[in-house]
């Protein structure tokens, strides 16, 4: 059997350390808010080049929080894509405000920057990029468009951990980047939890009260918050697998190659752009005959997954937005021709071979 991910085999590499850091949490009874969520904080926001990071409980809480924090709410409209995972949206809808879509770039997979601005409104609060499969969205035109119409600009950096554009990570480019620590995710917990990060002390400040029930400290509460703050034992184990993301980024771009190497003749292999710094959370193949290809690769017991095989637009909790089949054409098409196979550092390159040989027979 080959799964999508090993996080068994990446758990025996670095075993002791978190065994070592759980430890000290377990023995130090500071499980809320203590000092590992304060150190993995620190090092976040160094690591993404920003002043403040903010430990939550999820990345869909992440966005959650940002787009409350930044006064987004009913009446708004916020633009994003339709072709992502369906917290993206939740976190909007949560708000009160409307999502309203922008149909996808087809290499790429995430929103096409030069369209957003025809979807622009007197209601357009912000946009909400995401950063699909690990390839960053086109930061630099979508701050463009945001600035010249004074808009907010929250980053869904769940699955781009350690991505970037010119050099630049992702979640540093927006008013806020969200993370999610989801398990399987380029960096991950084992458990659920989310961060943002910012360059803004206030607003800051406003996220800390919104994750801690609205609370100034001191049961003083300035409004009505939440109860979404980091664990601190994940926390304790993040700060372990910290270390090793890039080292792990590298190697899933080195498992993309290969992968790039062996199939470029059979399917449309993901892109990268110049310029831009994918980190493969998903290798994600397109072909007209994906179902044949994840059948193959199923009896031969390889898994995949379809990531997403229904637009957001077409989900059902959106019927209220009245969007059509149709109205996203590039977003329609990746979901009937996508397939993600597996990807992880811990990948063996012959596995990544017996994959191609199965889809080269297809
Ligand atoms: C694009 C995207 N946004 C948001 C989320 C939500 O993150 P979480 O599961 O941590 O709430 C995820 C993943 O789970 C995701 O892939």
């Amino acid at each position: 059997m080959i799964p999508m991910i090993n996080l068994k085999k990446q758990f025996e590499g670095i075993r002791d350390e978190v065994l070592k850091s759980l430890t000290e949490v377990l023995e130090s009874t500071q499980y809320i808010l203590g000092p590992k969520v304060k150190e993995f904080e620190r090092k976040i926001s160094e690591y993404h080049g920003v002043s403040e990071a903010v430990g939550v409980a999820s990345g869909t809480d992440a966005l959650h929080l940002s787009l409350t924090a930044l006064g987004i709410g009913s009446g708004d409209e916020v633009i994003t894509t339709p072709f992502t995972f369906f917290a993206t949206v939740e976190a909007i809808l949560y708000t009160g405000a409307r999502p309203v879509f922008v149909d996808i770039e087809p290499d790429t997979f995430n929103i096409a920057a030069d369209k957003i601005e025809e979807k622009i409104t007197n209601k357009t609060k912000a946009i909400l990029p995401v950063h699909m499969f690990g390839h960053p969205a086109d930061m630099e035109k979508i701050m463009d468009v945001a600035k010249r119409h004074n808009l907010k600009v929250v980053e869904d950096c769940a699955q781009a951990f350690g991505a970037s554009v010119n050099g630049k990570k992702v979640g540093s480019f927006g008013d806020t980047g969200c993370f999610s620590f989801y398990p399987s995710k380029n960096l991950g917990a084992c458990g659920d939890g989310g961060m943002i990060v910012l360059n803004d002390r206030d607003l800051a400040g406003t996220l800390r009260g919104l994750r801690n029930h609205g609370s100034k400290g001191a049961y003083v509460h300035e409004r009505i918050g939440f109860n979404s703050r980091l664990d601190e034992l994940q926390a304790a184990i993040l700060l372990v697998k910290l270390k090793v993301v890039d080292k792990y980024n590298s190697m899933r771009r080195e498992k993309a190659e290969l992968y790039n190497r062996l199939l470029a003749e059979r399917v449309v292999c993901p892109k990268q752009k110049d310029g831009f710094y994918h980190v493969y959370h998903q290798y994600t193949i397109r072909s007209p005959k994906r179902d044949e290809i994840q059948r193959k690769l199923k009896e031969a017991g390889i898994a995949s997954t379809v990531y997403y095989p229904l637009p957001l637009h077409l989900q059902s909790p959106l019927s209220f937005a009245g969007y059509k089949k149709g109205d996203f054409p590039a977003a329609e098409k990746a979901a009937e021709e996508v397939l993600s196979l597996p990807i992880c550092p811990e990948l063996e390159n012959s596995a990544i071979e017996r994959i191609a040989e199965i889809i080269a027979s297809v």
